[in-house]
């Protein structure tokens, strides 16, 4: 461990367990290895459809989407959309959106942590005026939290339904609501003058990762228990390891810093490769089946940028969106005008200075949340881009795939496919499985599927004999170690450099470019649903069809997010404001099949009135669009009554354990423009079969609902409401939302992002 900003994520400080380090762990290693089997038959269990979901039905009072194959049903009423009142003639809000969560009658929801929170016994409280600073921070609950698992323990042999460790994604930080005099964004980002290394550090802090336990003794409220062992954060500094077959790369050996809380001294140390410091934009999430969590790297450039003149943007700094003034951040509402400016005091996110630094950001991270002495680790086999989430699917043979979008405008889908199955007799051998298997990248093709509306779609592996799509000059084609991007001494070299620049490595082999994938949820196979079929969320894309057309150049060279491709027939809409989900069905129904059938599952929209149908989205601006495939922005949203359950931005998606999809949202959040009558951002359910839709959750203005999972028996859900009341300047914090303390009463003064705890009142399972 080196720096002195954060000994404390390494160390668990526990004054009130008298159990020694070593005597956690021990204990902790030997529950893993049963969750480990618990878990492992538990999906067993559901390969082979030993659910009884029909004991989870009946007991509601209204069963409105009846179930069916491989579903539960849902039993709960659509609730209303939560809508602000506007201005008929202006648009303007006349009345903003309730500041409030609202659930289904019969359902409960109460507050489990917010940021700022204490973590641990010895962690300062919450500070209305945000006075705290990094030290604070690093021992509280971390900003604005995105994905999440719950991971019970074990009692008596089953996984607990009221005892286990939370994690929670930390993805970015709202400088003007962090700080007390906080850090307004200005014409072209951050005021590079007001930004200081204290702020920053407190920054670095509200990123990462929290790591909680949370009980329900009996039937009362669920808690955070501050004296846990396992409490700890995991920030922006934290020490973490590179592993994997680019482990030791070259463009993964770094400058070695002293973390200081007021600078980043150099040590004048270049490291082997191997070592890192830090998550950063932790967006959705992903686990393991031996019960590790996988944070994902989404927005991660936005952090750095160069203060020389002198400095050229690289290639691979312009593929991965790395520039000067610090990359604009990516999320809504105002892209234009976000940045950090981390580099302006602190030299490692200064690329100049340390040009391999990025590289060692946009992985998935690795953490064991039983071991609160373990090192983080990036696993470099599943590929570098700006990860939405890793979601696991199954094969009966314990052979593992992970699902992952890169959330970009014109990104791709990934699937990492491990090269071995879990093996029982031998779990040592099983611990770095995330390190040794083929990471492929999805080719969405317009060939009829098996029925209509289906098509059909390769995955193709990213290994350096892969084909690209240029021409060799011999008839054939060049391979992805021919180009100059990825050659090398060795395959190991070259395999590095394909994992360190998947981005191009994926332009060169010709994928398809998606409109923004963020989350992707595997359907459970139970109750006679025995395909392999895997759903991933288009939030949105402004630069689909719009002239003049270009694409990601094959060569690596677009600037990200810089493509403006043609409509196709996986991303048929120009300027796709509402977004769409997409969902594919792996043939043979194996992680390792290397093609697989697809359809569109929704097309999100509101669907009482085709609003915002730019007249310049014509036939005639948007190149091959095909309007036999197009209806509009209205949508196709299966919604009883009409318009119920509209919804836009798709970006959460998750399948409960009882085949319910769920799906969050994240639009801008104020209810206004086009989004009148679909109202706030919001949380519905959807059946997968019939494509029927139910909304389950309104949220407060300017929010995004993300972050899903429930306990094992389904009957608690844990959701995260994230950045409440954005925009809003250091001046006026509450300008838009004082939530939770508007539903929730406690301490208020500016917003604050959260984690929920939705129950039934009667004790039931969520969503029957
Ligand atoms: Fe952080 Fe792609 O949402
Ligand atoms: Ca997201
Ligand atoms: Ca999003």
């Amino acid at each position: 461990m080196k720096g002195k900003l954060h000994p404390k994520n390494d160390v668990v400080i526990n004054p009130s367990n008298n159990e020694s380090i070593h005597a956690v762990i021990e204990r902790v290693d030997k529950s893993r290895r049963q969750f480990i089997q618990t878990s492992l038959s538990a999906s067993l269990v559901a390969v082979f459809g030993g659910i009884p979901l029909r004991s989870l039905v009946g007991s509601a009072s209204a069963a409105p989407v009846p179930p069916g194959a491989g579903f539960a049903g849902i039993g709960f009423e659509s609730i209303p959309p939560s809508r602000a009142i506007l201005d008929a003639v202006t648009g303007q809000i006349l009345s903003p959106l309730a500041d409030r969560v609202s659930v289904p009658p019969g359902y409960t929801v109460d507050l489990l942590i917010a940021w700022g929170d204490p973590i641990t016994s010895d962690a300062p409280g919450w500070a209305p005026n945000a006075s705290q600073g990094a030290s604070a921070q690093e021992q509280q609950f971390g900003m604005h939290n995105d994905g999440m698992h719950f991971f019970p323990f074990l009692k008596d042999g089953q996984q607990s339904s009221d005892h286990g460790i939370l994690c929670v994604n930390h993805e970015y930080s709202h400088e003007s609501v962090l700080h007390a005099d906080g850090l307004d964004e200005l014409s072209g980002g951050l005021h590079g003058s007001l930004v200081t290394i204290e702020k920053v550090r407190k920054s670095q802090a509200a990123h990462g990762v929290s790591v909680l336990e949370v009980r329900r003794p009996g039937n009362s409220a669920w808690k955070v228990l501050k004296d846990s062992p396992y409490a700890r954060r995991i920030t922006a500094n934290t020490p973490v390891r590179i592993s994997g077959p680019a482990a030791g790369h070259n463009l993964l050996k770094t400058q070695e810093y002293d973390l200081h809380p007021s600078a980043s001294i150099p040590l004048g140390l270049i490291t082997d490769g191997t070592k890192a410091w830090g998550t950063l934009n932790n967006c959705a999430n992903g686990f393991t089946p031996w019960g590790t969590y996988l944070a994902c790297e989404e927005n991660w450039n936005g952090y750095f940028g160069w203060k020389s003149p002198a400095h050229s943007q690289t290639k691979l700094e312009r593929r991965y969106g790395i520039t000067r003034d610090g990359a604009t951040v990516t999320v809504a509402p105002n892209p234009a005008t976000s940045t950090y400016k981390w580099h302006v005091v602190d030299d490692r996110f200064d690329t100049d200075l340390t040009p391999n630094e990025p590289n060692t950001f946009g992985w998935r991270v690795e953490i064991d949340p039983t071991d609160p002495s373990s090192i983080p680790v990036k696993r470099t086999a599943m590929g570098r881009f700006k990860a939405e989430s890793a979601t696991l699917a199954t094969d009966a043979d314990r052979r593992f795939g992970f699902y992952m979008g890169d959330d970009e405008r014109n990104e791709y889908i990934y699937k990492f496919v491990c090269s071995r199955a879990w093996d029982p007799a031998n779990p040592g051998a099983n611990k770095d499985l995330l390190d040794d298997g083929i990471l492929h990248v999805a080719r969405f093709t317009s060939a009829a599927g098996t029925s209509s509306g289906t098509y059909r779609g390769a995955w193709i592996p990213l290994l350096p004999d892969t084909e690209t799509i240029f021409n060799d000059g011999a008839g054939g084609k060049l391979k992805l170690r021919q180009l100059a991007d990825f050659s090398g001494a060795n395959d190991a070299e070259i395999m590095g450099n394909i994992l360190v620049k998947t981005r191009m490595a994926a332009d060169a082999v010709g994928a398809t470019m998606m409109d923004r994938p963020e989350w992707v949820a595997v359907r459970p196979r139970i109750a006679g649903f025995t395909q392999l079929e895997v759903y991933c969320t288009l939030t949105n894309n402004n630069r689909r069809g719009n002239l003049p057309v270009s694409i990601n150049n094959p060569d690596g060279s677009t600037s990200a997010g810089g493509a403006r491709p043609p409509v196709d027939v996986a991303n048929p809409r120009p300027d796709n404001d509402y977004g769409h989900i997409i969902r594919w069905r792996e043939d043979g129904n194996t992680v390792t099949a290397t093609a697989f059938e697809w359809d569109i599952f929704v097309f999100c929209g509101d669907t009482e009135a085709a609003v915002h149908v730019p007249a310049a989205k014509t036939l005639a601006t948007t190149g091959s669009y095909n309007a036999a495939g197009y209806d509009g922005y209205i949508g196709n949203i299966n919604d009883a009554p009409d318009g119920s359950s509209n919804f836009g931005a798709p970006d959460g998606l998750w399948f409960d354990h009882y085949g319910r999809l769920w799906v969050q949202t994240d639009q801008f959040g104020d209810g206004a423009g086009d989004w009148q009558k679909i109202g706030s951002n919001t949380m519905l359910c959807a059946d997968p079969n019939t494509k029927e839709v139910r909304r389950f959750l309104t949220s407060p203005p300017r929010c995004e609902v993300t972050g899903v999972i429930t306990t094992p028996d389904g009957k608690t859900m844990f959701v995260g409401i994230q950045h409440p009341g954005e925009e809003a300047k250091s001046a006026n914090p509450t300008e838009f939302s004082e939530w939770p303390k508007s539903q929730f009463g406690g301490p208020g003064g500016r917003p604050r992002s959260a984690v929920l705890v939705i129950t039934r009142t009667d004790g039931g399972v969520i969503g029957t």
